[in-house]
């Protein structure tokens, strides 16, 4: 089921997002709901707060295969990168933002087993990008130059 994806200015986009305890039927649907919602919207990963549930939850598909991060954290990150990045709660603008080259994540699948991921670009970007949104962040906070997207003719 596709669910409404929360817009800037929304004030839950802006809660810290707590751990997940439970990995059932409820997790399932919200996982699946999520990626079906950001498939839809054509995005390559979503948040659970994006969708108004304050739980620490992820999809990321960067076309390269679903991966779901329950829990996530970072445990490394090295090198840096200067690109454009977008966001699905912040339709029509894009902006380049620093991030890491590289990105170590452990994190629990939807079964609560635990799992490990190495990100590089784009990948290590949408880490960083989505469980900032866990924290509340929204990359325009750090974002350092806003690039003009073309207006379209109506
Ligand atoms: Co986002």
């Amino acid at each position: 089921m596709i669910r409404e994806i929360l817009q800037f200015g929304d004030p839950i986009l802006r809660e810290k997002s707590t751990e997940v305890t439970e990995f059932g039927k409820e997790l399932h649907e919200l996982l699946d709901d999520m990626y079906e919602t950001m498939i839809d919207a054509e995005g390559i990963g979503l948040a659970a707060p994006q969708v108004g549930v304050l739980k620490r939850i992820v999809v990321i598909d960067i076309d390269d295969g679903k991966i779901e991060l329950i829990n996530p954290v970072i445990t490394a990150m090295w090198g840096k990168q200067f690109e454009e990045e977008g966001c699905l709660s912040l339709v029509g603008k894009k902006g380049i933002v620093r991030r890491p080259m590289h990105v170590r994540v452990k994190a629990q699948n939807r079964f609560g087993k635990p799992v490990k991921y190495h990100g590089k670009e784009l990948l290590a970007r949408a880490f960083c990008h989505e469980i900032d949104h866990l924290n509340g962040i929204l990359y325009e906070d750090k974002v350092i130059e806003w690039v003009e997207e073309e207006e379209d003719c109506e």
